[in-house]
């Protein structure tokens, strides 16, 4: 049986990042995808980037990668100051990120996008219409399989679900660093037959990780970061005062 790791939304919280990295290893986990926001929101987008890049076996662009990268002369203090953390270097590898991670597992098409097959920044909940989550299952417009998903994972509303609809699979990943569900670092873990066309038992299992949230506070006030407080509250609350992911 293969093991496959889906992280998301680390957004520059290393010490989310490193307990989940640690409990990927502990469960033999061999291949971990990543589906973007790396960076934005905590202090240590770089490290998060560099510990990515080592880490994972294919990473894709979300709508933080996207806008911060893109962002040539940003008016916000805010995007500044995490485009100063990050650098050109690490910029240009966001942009250069894919939108879509695809392969099979015991006969299933399973398909990773951000947000959703269209856009990184098209947001649905778990409790959206079912029309809405159903077209999360549609083929990708720009690359990809043009077929419908039989496991479909997104990342983008921090909120981790699992839910089989008209006989397919859609799955939330939830966030490593910024969770707005549980105030535990979060990712997903599926075992089948990794590459396998034929059916066989496969499973999909949504795991929480406590991480020192103190210590992510510590860094991210050690490294001058704007939004301080706002940020701190994110982290013990699991809650935003305004929307944004
Ligand atoms: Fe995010």
């Amino acid at each position: 049986m293969d093991k496959i790791a889906v992280i998301s939304d680390i957004h520059g919280n290393l010490p989310a990042l490193e307990a989940v990295l640690e409990d990927i290893a502990e469960r033999g986990a061999e291949t971990v995808y990543c589906l973007g926001d790396l960076i934005g929101k905590g202090p240590s987008g770089d490290k998060a980037i560099d510990l990515v890049r080592r880490r994972c076996a294919a990473v894709i662009r979300g709508n933080w990668d996207d806008f911060v990268s893109r962002e040539a002369e940003a008016e916000s203090e805010v995007l500044r100051w995490h485009q100063s953390v990050i650098g050109e270097e690490r910029m240009d590898w966001l942009r250069s990120l894919p939108f879509v991670i695809e392969f099979v597992l015991s006969g299933r098409l399973v398909r990773l996008f951000h947000a959703s097959p269209r856009s990184v920044c098209e947001r649905i909940q778990p409790w959206d219409g079912q029309n809405r989550r159903m077209s999360l299952f549609e083929p990708p417009p720009h690359g990809g399989m043009n077929v419908p998903a039989d496991i479909a994972g997104y990342g983008d509303i921090h909120n981790a679900y699992v839910q089989h609809l008209d006989g397919r699979t859609l799955f939330n990943a939830g966030s490593v660093g910024n969770p707005l569900d549980l105030p535990n670092a979060s990712y997903v873990l599926l075992e089948g037959k990794f590459g396998s066309e034929a059916p066989a038992p496969w499973s999909i299992r949504l795991v929480r990780v406590p991480y020192d949230i103190g210590r992510a506070i510590r860094e991210a006030k050690a490294a001058g970061m704007p939004n301080l407080a706002e940020y701190g509250r994110e982290l013990r609350t699991a809650r935003y005062r305004h929307a944004s992911g």
